[in-house]
């Protein structure tokens, strides 16, 4: 008996060592047995110590993009030029006065007002009558005195009628008128003289003119007080035509 028990021992013993012998394996809920695999051991590598440059991105490829067709250009409408005025307003205008009478003809006839500008200007001292060594006096008593223009000319054609405009000077048109209308020739346009004064007529200032003249066709001229009126100036104007 002893010995059947010491076989039974010794076979227990064996089966015991047997069994821890078996590899290692974790069983599912289920049962199923899963293969536990050892994680693979992460290798850390170092960037290398030399980094390369980037190189030019490459070139995007070229697609060749057709311009987008665009309208035709439309000529834009260039501001046409005003029509050219028929009636001009020239005026030499020492102090002002015949300067506003000149404006109010210009506004009525809708013409352009061109100014005589002397080269020299005229100081009061120039314009003192009483003074018979005075600049105006002695340009005055001198029949070929020709006293500088400083405007720029003016293209005179295109212009049907020339509104004339002064003051008067001891009787006469100031000798600036001469040189103004010696410098042009004035065609086959309608030549109407006015001037300003403290009450002297027109004389033969307008008659001066034509004779000095190159061309134009010369009215008689009239004279005018600074405070002429519109409608004056308008009765006048209208009895021309
Ligand atoms: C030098 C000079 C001479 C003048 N001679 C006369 C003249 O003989 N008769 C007259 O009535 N006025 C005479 N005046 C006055 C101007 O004709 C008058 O003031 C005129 O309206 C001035 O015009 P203005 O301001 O356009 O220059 C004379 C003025 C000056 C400066």
């Amino acid at each position: 008996m002893k010995k059947t028990i010491s076989i039974f021992l010794i076979a227990l013993l064996a089966m015991g060592i047997l069994a821890c012998g078996k590899p290692a394996a974790s069983e599912q809920k289920d049962g199923a047995p899963t293969a536990v695999s050892e994680q693979p051991e992460t290798t850390v590598t170092e960037a290398p110590a030399e980094t390369v440059e980037p190189t030019a991105a490459p070139e995007e490829p070229v697609t060749e993009q057709l311009a987008e067709p665009t309208e035709a250009p439309t000529a834009e409408p260039t501001e046409e030029p005003a029509p050219h005025k028929t009636v001009l307003v020239v005026v030499f205008s020492a102090t002002g006065t015949t300067m506003g009478v000149a404006e109010k003809i210009a506004a009525i006839e809708d013409a352009d007002l061109y100014e005589i500008v002397p080269a020299e200007p005229y100081s009061d001292a120039d314009l003192n009558w009483n003074d018979r060594n005075s600049r105006s006096t002695k340009e005055q008593n001198d029949t070929s005195a020709r006293p500088a223009i400083a405007s720029e000319p003016i293209d005179l054609s295109g212009y049907e009628r020339i509104y004339i405009g002064y003051p008067i000077w001891w009787g006469e048109e100031p000798r600036i008128l001469d040189t103004f209308v010696e410098s042009y020739d004035f065609g086959t346009i309608t030549m109407i003289p006015f001037c300003t004064s403290a009450s002297s007529g027109i004389g033969r200032s307008g008659k001066n003119l034509a004779e000095h003249a190159i061309g134009g066709s010369w009215l008689d001229g009239k004279r005018f007080s600074g405070s002429v009126s519109t409608s004056d100036l308008e009765n006048w104007i209208n009895g021309l035509k």
